[in-house]
């Protein structure tokens, strides 16, 4: 489903970051991605989720070859990818309830519908007081358990999850990693790149590898 064919990434002319990815992801699978800080591993992601095209090479995705789609196809075959960025990405003037409603709201879901999910999903993560807050007066794992929140508000068909767990305590992520088991038994395919070697041993799946931007076997 996801198909990354010696894929190169540099950026603004340097040197290439990235460097001869051939990667297959099926539908419904599941790894982790893992690799020293510096090794590419965000790079990697910003390629899944369509935020980069790559400097060459070829992407295809949910069967649509993603590098020559015109801009407007591409944004909506963003929409079906969830992303949780390392730095969170929250929109400041927006409350926790607007941020989190947001990719509903972008997929023109009735408002009804919108309020019930995002307080499902706020009080199950522990965000239930805080709806009207906005992203800036909330704690470090508050607005990563947010980021979290606004991903898998939509059951996106892929979920990349950039270090999803570090601002967490243990508890929380074994929580939160329990909720991306059950999207992904449910069909959604996970890329999760971490460090913690504790939630890579309690919840087994394969995993991808990288050394200075190559993919090591
Ligand atoms: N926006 C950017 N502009 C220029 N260089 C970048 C940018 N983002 C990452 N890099 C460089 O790409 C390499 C890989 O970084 P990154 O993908 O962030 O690795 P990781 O997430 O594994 O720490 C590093 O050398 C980093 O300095
Ligand atoms: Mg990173």
């Amino acid at each position: 489903m996801i198909k990354l064919s010696h894929i190169g990434l540099r950026y603004d002319g340097g040197p290439e970051v990235l460097t001869d990815i051939s990667l297959t992801l099926e539908q419904g699978s599941f790894h982790y991605l893992s690799g020293e800080s510096g090794s590419g591993k965000t790079s990697l992601m910003r390629l899944l989720s369509i935020a980069k095209l790559p400097s060459r090479g070829d992407v295809t995705m949910f069967g649509e070859d993603v590098i020559s789609l015109t801009r407007i196809n591409r944004a909506h075959l963003r929409q079906q990818i969830g992303v949780i960025f390392q730095d969170f990405r929250l929109l400041s003037h927006l409350s926790l309830y607007d941020n989190i409603a947001l990719p509903l709201r972008l997929s023109n879901h009735p408002e009804h519908k919108i309020k019930s999910a995002v307080k499902d999903i706020a009080n199950w993560i522990g965000l239930g007081d805080y709806l009207k807050t906005k992203p800036l007066f909330l704690s470090g794992g508050q607005q990563q358990r947010a980021a979290i929140a606004r991903a898998v508000i939509t059951k996106p068909k892929f979920l990349l999850a950039d270090e999803p767990t570090g601002n967490l305590d243990d508890d929380m992520g074994q929580k939160i990693m329990v909720l991306f088991e059950e999207l992904n038994k449910s069909g959604t395919s996970v890329v999760l790149a971490t460090h913690n070697k504790i939630l890579m041993k309690t919840f087994k799946h394969p995993v991808l590898t990288l050394k200075n931007g190559e993919l090591v076997k």
